[in-house]
Parts: structure tokens; C-alpha cells; sequence
């Protein structure tokens, strides 16, 4: 076993690791912009021009979301000194320093608000920081000197969002405040050229700028992390060319959203969540519907232009259980910068059988850095398995007999059908057993057949012309899934040592360590690494059992920046020290004993980091984490967050990759495939699953149909688990159709262990069990989740109780602590 030492360091100096993992963050962020719109191709701006430069996110960047999701980085980089650096001059420092000052005034007050609910209303620091989502001020009116020195303005727009609060349908988050209206206006009243910047974690109404003719251009840079500021100039001045696609799709309108009037707190009912809109999530949504949208998934411009050239459509491993589909195709880039593009392929599956989106993501792939005239060939092979869908009556995945219209381009919208997959028979490629049965009513939506059969036509009429594949049953192998393996895959070794254990320490091992405030703490409960989430229990220590820290992500490794030891200890802190880069303490500041510094960098956000389409670049990501993972002596990543974007008012989307099951599932296998390139480390993929509201997210039931959840919300999980066997899986707070995530067999252990294979741990999110008799931590052993965190004296006294009236078995227990052995004896706490 490693022995532990204080993290960090004792001086303030930039370290080697900070300046490399900048760089990958920039990167990351240019890759992840995304260019909504460039009339007169205005950008790239020109350098020799002054610019004046507006909005809340001008200075004060939005990096990343608040709460768990937050990173405590050492600085970031605003757009206004990241477009200073590269060079241009900016005729609105005036304004810039106005707006810090309204700011810091913002933030004082927000603050005060947050301690007077806590210290006068009695709410938990937690909840009422929850209660307060900070809103940027919106800034003084520009004046018209500001457009004596140039004609082009560009305005930044930021929205924060953050964990226990889901966005409003209101002006200053969903929509415009009445000051950033009239602030919009004027400038458009005053200047040329506009460029609108989005700092913002998901989709914001986008109306007004129909209004303004001169809003020529709009870049999406999300919340882009700590060198976000640099990577936006980089943009702006054209040292690099936007290559970022959406993972979403931008509505119109607000109301234009499946589930617009019923999500979370829109219908006044947090308790019972339908999921109505069945597997009509996002582009499935507006695509099959016809419903048009303002920018479409997969959407994005470029400054140079690219051809895509269909080059054919193979198949490979037919006969073995996991045939697939390659499709070549040549990219060239056509213009004159160098760039990248990304090559999108949907299939249009047959509908005889069941009713289905009229297409899907069914694989994708980035280019190189192309120049101009250059082309590279790209073969994107995607599993048939992928084709199929799921038949609850079977009950299992079935791939429908007919053809498969195979389309192919650099966003759903320009993606055109350019060969067919011809299946001449239905079959069964998965049989499984049913899970997660309703409980309550649902009725879902229908797609309209007539016109998806005429859409489908269109190709259908043409598809003996093209390239195309045939496949039959007798290509592809059945697979039936066996229930109740669980205990024999157990490790023999570890389990054996489990044996070795007294029935106190089994207990204790279930839960996160204890400590001296009962570990109730909401995401800082670790001891050894100040600012992590939780650590495993330290009571098998001495038969050599190593305690693991676990820290928050997905936006980077979430510690507090610093901490103080006195006598040989650490001086453990309070909460409020690990969130908001500790700007919510109270405490005069002052300091005895030695300081340590951990500095973290901050990554763009999980939709920022999926807009790249880039999975090389998201293992790069992982990499870079994954070493401050072990400067930091962190096993467990708590992170990717991979929850599929349902509705945007989501409070934590900007955690989450996308709207669509295929690109979250790959972008997580992607990052895990990074962390876990170094030895010893893990990611924890969360929140499993259907954790897609925040109010209340403790007490909602997520109602829905087992294929949905299966097609949408389960599907990515599948992917990251399949493709990349993250360490670690975090179960949702959220019910299931009346079961606790936390306490669902049937997802814990039928869906990730028999049908997937899982053989890491599976914890819950924090604090699950502290809220009544629905939700324990015999529950969770029962449900094959292993370890309850960050733990409470109550779950170990649950446990004692459950064991005695025989509610809960030992073996049962006994396997929970067997996969959290073999995890620490895996982990990087061992020479
Ligand atoms: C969040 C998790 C997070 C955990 C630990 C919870 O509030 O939902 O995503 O990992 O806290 O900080």
C-alpha cells in the first residue's frame, strides 16, 4: 500500500503539469466551439480593426456550472484578455471595468442571501445555495462614443446553471433579461457588425436575433473552461477554423420541445416525471415530427468548405456475435483555410414492425487538420446492433426485417442517404428479460407513420441504384442473456479475503469513511485530499486494504485550492471552503499552520467537450486528468456525467453530453479510455439513470416505458461500459418507475452485470439513503449496489438490522465489499 502524503504544494508556483493540461483545455475548447451563424463571413475578424466588446461573459467568462460540477482552477482566462493576448484592441475597456465593479457588487449580495437563508430561514448551506442560482447583472447601456473607433461589436451572453435547480423558462436564463434587451439593441443601433458569443451550458431563446440584420454572426462557446477566453480569440482572429458540431437541437421556441409544458417544475408536479414524449427525445423529436428547428444536431459552420464524398459501404465479422457496418467516404477540403470536419452517418431503419424515429446517429468520425485541397479518407464503422431496437413483448433487440437507408453528411439536416442495408428476414440479435415495469399510467407519443413511410419513399424508390449490402439471420449470431451470474463472476482472490473479514469491518466497508462529522457532508466529505467528495472506508488497513479518494468532475478534478496543516494534520474545513473556489466562506482569511496548494485545471464543460466530435481528443481529456488523478492521489473520478439531454431547463445539461444516446455513450468511452490509460485510475459514469430534472431530484419518479428507457436512457451507459468497462458506475437520485435508482435491481444488476458485464463498483450519488425507509442501504446491497456514500452511521445500523430479521443476506453483502476490494487492490494506491 502507497503510503499517503499531504497533496498539493507548499508554494504557489505554476507547476509543469498546470501549463501542459492549459494546453490540452484550450484545445479542447476550440475544438468544442461550435459557429451558428457567419454572414459576410465577418469572422474572422480582422486584427488590424479595434473591437468593442459587451456582455456579462466579456470579463467574467463563464467557465463551467456551479456545484459538484464545478472545478477550483488556479485562474481563467476571459474572453476579454484572451482576445487582448491575441492581439486586438479592444475600445471598451470602460465598460469591461463598470461591469466588474456591478459584479463583485452581484456576488456580494448573492452571497449575503445565501448565508441569510441559512443562518435566519435554517436551510442546510447546500440547499440554499442551491436555492440562489447566481444571474450575471446585465451591465451599463453602451454609449456612442464606444462607435467613434470602429464599427464591429461583439457582445458575450452567459448563463450559469448548476446541480438541485433546473433552468427557467424566464428572461435573464431561458430568454433575455429586459437590460440585456435593451443593451442588444443599442449596440445593434450603434455598430455595423455584431458578433453574438454564447457563454452559456444549453440552448437560450435565439429569437431576438431575427430582429437585427447586422447580427451577422453567432459562436457557441459554451462554458469552455479555464482557458476558454484564449480559445474564443483563437477563433475570433482565425489562428484556428471552428470545427465544433451541436449535441443538441436549438428549437425555435421554448414550447416547441416535446415535453415543454410537463418537465420537472413547468406542470407544477416534481413528483411524478412521464416521460411522455417515449423515445422522441431531442432530434428523434423535431426530425420525425417534422418540426423545424433553428439549428439542428449536428449542426455547425466552418470557415472553409468541405466536400463529402461517398466511397462504400462494407460489412465485417458477420457470423460472430458482434457484426458491423463500415462506410468509407472521402472528405476534401474545398476552400482555402485548414480545418477540420465531421463526417455523420444516420440510418433510416425499417417501419413495418415497430414504430421508430425516422433516423438515428448510428456513427461519426472528425478529420485530421485537412489544407486546403487536401482530402483524407475516413472508413466509420458502427455495430449492427446499433440498427436494432427493443421489443418489450420479446422481450429483446430486434433487427426488423426490410431496408435500412444508410445517409450520409456534417449534420442530420445535410445528410443525404447514399446506400442501403437490405435485412431479409426480423430477428432477435438480443433476447433478455424485462425490466423496470410500470407503475404508473403512461401514454406515449406516435409518430406520424403516413408521412415518415412517404419520407422514407423518397429514397426507397431509388435505393436498387446505390450501393448496397444484404444481410440475413444467418449472418449474425443470437445472443440470450443468463440472469443471476453475479455471484459467480465475483473474484475468487478478493473474495477470499472478504471471507477474512470481521462482520463489522464488511459493514463499514459498504459505506464511504466515516468521519468526525459523520460524512453527512454533501460532496466534501474526503479526509486525505481536502475538497474530495468521499473516501472508502480505512478500516481494513491494517490487513493492508488501501482507503481511495474520490473526487467530483466532469468539468476536471474538483478539490479545494487550498488547505491548512497544523501539527502534522490536516484542518479539516467546512463546506462552503470546496464550492465556488471557497468565495462562500465566512472566515476572516487568516491562516495558521502550513498552506498547500491544489491547483486543478478546469476543462470545458461535458456538452462543450462533446461538441468537438473528437474522441482522440477526449482521451487526451482523460489522460490529462487521469495525472492530476495521481498527483493528487485521487482513484476515482467522479465523472463522466452522461445523463441524456431531455429537455434544456435541465439544470446540470452543461455536465452532460447530448440529447443523443450514441454520441454520450462514445464520448464517455472516449474519456474513460483516457483516465483509464493510467494505471490505477478510474472514471465513475453518472448518474444512472433517467436523472434528467434537478428540482427535486431526490424525490421525482422518472416514469417510462422499458424500450425508451432502454433506446435513450440506458443506451450511451451500454456504449461506455461495453467499449471502454469504466471502474465505477453512480446510480441517480431519481425513482425508476417507482424505484429508487439506488434500490433497482434491475438496473444495477440485470442491466449493467448480466446483460453488460459490468465488473466494477457501483455507489450511489451522495447522501441517497439519508431521506427515509424507500431508499437504504440494504437496498442498495440488495440491488447489487456496493457502496453507499459518502456514508452515515445510519446505513451501517440499517444493515446490522436487515442482516438480523434476515431482509438482507450476507452474501449479498459479502459481494458488495468483494468488487470494492478488488477495485482498491486495482487502484493506484499500491506500488
Ligand atoms: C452530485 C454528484 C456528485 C456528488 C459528490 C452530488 O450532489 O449529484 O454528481 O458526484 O454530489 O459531490
Amino acid at each position: 500500500m502507497k503510503q499517503r502524503t499531504f497533496t498539493g504544494t507548499r508554494t504557489q508556483k505554476m507547476q509543469a503539469y498546470e501549463i501542459a493540461h492549459r494546453e490540452v483545455a484550450r484545445e479542447a475548447a476550440q475544438e468544442g466551439l461550435v459557429l451558428l451563424k457567419n454572414e459576410n463571413q465577418l469572422l474572422p475578424l480582422d486584427l488590424s480593426k479595434p473591437v468593442a466588446l459587451y456582455g456579462a461573459g466579456a470579463g467574467k467568462t463563464i467557465k463551467g456550472g456551479t456545484g459538484s460540477g464545478d472545478v477550483n482552477e488556479r485562474y481563467s482566462v476571459s474572453i476579454y484578455e484572451g482576445m487582448k493576448q491575441a492581439g486586438f484592441q479592444i475600445t471598451t475597456g470602460n465598460w469591461i471595468g463598470d461591469f466588474a465593479e456591478r459584479y463583485a457588487a452581484a456576488r456580494e449580495a448573492w452571497k449575503a442571501a445565501i448565508w441569510s437563508d441559512a443562518d435566519r430561514e435554517g436551510y442546510e448551506l447546500f440547499d440554499a445555495y442551491a436555492r440562489h442560482q447566481f444571474e450575471m447583472p446585465a451591465g451599463r447601456l453602451p454609449e456612442a462614443y464606444e462607435a467613434e473607433r470602429t464599427d464591429t461589436a461583439v457582445y458575450v451572453l452567459s448563463r450559469i446553471a448548476g446541480e438541485a435547480r433546473d433552468r427557467r423558462e424566464q428572461g435573464g436564463d431561458y430568454y433575455l433579461s429586459p437590460e440585456e434587451e435593451k443593451i442588444i439593441e443599442e449596440i445593434c443601433r450603434l455598430f455595423r457588425h455584431v458578433v453574438l458569443i454564447l457563454n452559456v451550458g444549453g440552448p437560450v431563446d435565439l429569437s431576438f436575433t431575427d430582429s437585427f440584420e447586422n447580427l451577422e454572426a453567432i459562436l457557441m462557446v459554451s462554458q469552455p473552461g479555464c482557458e476558454g477566453g484564449n480559445a474564443v480569440a483563437d477563433v475570433l482572429a482565425g489562428n484556428r477554423t471552428p470545427s465544433g458540431r451541436l449535441t443538441d437541437t436549438w428549437a425555435f421556441h421554448y414550447a416547441d420541445y416535446p415535453n415543454a409544458q410537463t418537465f420537472s417544475h413547468r406542470n407544477n408536479d416534481v413528483e411524478t416525471e412521464r416521460y411522455e414524449e417515449g423515445i422522441y427525445v431531442g432530434y428523434r423529436y423535431f426530425d420525425t415530427f417534422g418540426i423545424p428547428v433553428r439549428y439542428g444536431f449536428g449542426y455547425g459552420l466552418s470557415y472553409t468548405d468541405f466536400e463529402i464524398a461517398f466511397h462504400g459501404i462494407s460489412h465485417y465479422d458477420l457470423g460472430t456475435e458482434h457484426p458491423e457496418i463500415g462506410v468509407t467516404v472521402r472528405v476534401k477540403n474545398t476552400g482555402s483555410r485548414k480545418g477540420k470536419e465531421v463526417v455523420q452517418v444516420y440510418v433510416s431503419c425499417p417501419q413495418d414492425g415497430l414504430e421508430k424515429e425516422y433516423q438515428r446517429l448510428a456513427g461519426f468520425a472528425k478529420t485530421r487538420e485537412l489544407e486546403p485541397g487536401e482530402t483524407q479518407e475516413l472508413e466509420i464503422r458502427f455495430p449492427v446492433y446499433g440498427l436494432t431496437s427493443y421489443h418489450e413483448e420479446v422481450p429483446g433487440w430486434v433487427l426488423e426485417q426490410g431496408w435500412y437507408g444508410v445517409a450520409v453528411g456534417n449534420s442530420l439536416m445535410d445528410a443525404a442517404v447514399c446506400a442501403g442495408i437490405y435485412m431479409t428476414d426480423h430477428m432477435v440479435m438480443v433476447k433478455t428479460g424485462n425490466i423496470c415495469p410500470l407503475q404508473k399510467s403512461l401514454e406515449e407519443k406516435k409518430a406520424p407513420a403516413e408521412e415518415i413511410a412517404r419520407r422514407r419513399q423518397v429514397w426507397l424508390d431509388h435505393v436498387e441504384e446505390r450501393p448496397s449490402l444484404i444481410l440475413s439471420p444467418k449472418d449474425m449470431k443470437e445472443q440470450e442473456i443468463v440472469y443471476g451470474t453475479e455471484y459467480e463472476k465475483l473474484p475468487k482472490k478478493a473474495m477470499e479475503f472478504v471471507e477474512q473479514l470481521t462482520l463489522e469491518q464488511q459493514i463499514r466497508l459498504v459505506t464511504g469513511d466515516i468521519g468526525q462529522d459523520q460524512g453527512g457532508n454533501l460532496g466534501s466529505a474526503g479526509m486525505y485530499v481536502p475538497g474530495t467528495a468521499a473516501q472508502t472506508s480505512g478500516c481494513a488497513m491494517e490487513q493492508d486494504l488501501a482507503v481511495l479518494s474520490l473526487a467530483d468532475g466532469p468539468a476536471g478534478l474538483r478539490l479545494t485550492k487550498d488547505y491548512c496543516v497544523a501539527d502534522g494534520k490536516i484542518i479539516q474545513e467546512p463546506f462552503e471552503k470546496s464550492i465556488e473556489g471557497g468565495f462562500l466562506s465566512r472566515g476572516t482569511g487568516e491562516r495558521t499552520g502550513e498552506i498547500y496548494y491544489q491547483y486543478c485545471t478546469a476543462f470545458p464543460v461535458g456538452t462543450a467537450l462533446a461538441q468537438t466530435w473528437n474522441t482522440a481528443l477526449l482521451q487526451k481529456v482523460g489522460r490529462a486528468v487521469a495525472e492530476e488523478m495521481q498527483i493528487f492521489q485521487v482513484t476515482l473520478w467522479l465523472a463522466p456525467g452522461m445523463n441524456i439531454h431531455r429537455n434544456p431547463l435541465c439544470g446540470r445539461n452543461f455536465e452532460y453530453f447530448s440529447e443523443d444516446p450514441l454520441l454520450s455513450g462514445k464520448m464517455a468511452a472516449a474519456i474513460t479510455e483516457g483516465v483509464q490509460s493510467e494505471k490505477g485510475c478510474g472514471t465513475t459514469i453518472k448518474h444512472f439513470a433517467c436523472n434528467n430534472q434537478e428540482d427535486n431530484r431526490m424525490g421525482s419518479d422518472s416514469v417510462v416505458s422499458e424500450r425508451t428507457l432502454r433506446e435513450i436512457y440506458l443506451k450511451g451507459f451500454e456504449i461506455a461500459v461495453k467499449e471502454a468497462k469504466p471502474m465505477s458506475i453512480m446510480t441517480s437520485y431519481n425513482l425508476i418507475n417507482g424505484v429508487h435508482a439506488a434500490n433497482n435491481h434491475d438496473i444495477c444488476t440485470k442491466v449493467a452485470r448480466n446483460e453488460w458485464d459490468f465488473q466494477g463498483v457501483i455507489m450511489t450519488d451522495w447522501t441517497t439513503t439519508h431521506w427515509g425507509e424507500d431508499c437504504t442501504a440494504a437496498g442498495c446491497m440488495r440491488a447489487g449496489n456496493d457502496l453507499v456514500m459518502p456514508g452515515i452511521l445510519q446505513d451501517h445500523e440499517n444493515i446490522r438490522r436487515e442482516l438480523e430479521a434476515g431482509t438482507l443476506e450476507q452474501k449479498d453483502l459479502k459481494k458488495s465489499v468483494c468488487r470494492l476490494v478488488d477495485t482498491v487492490w486495482n487502484s493506484n494506491m499500491y506500488e
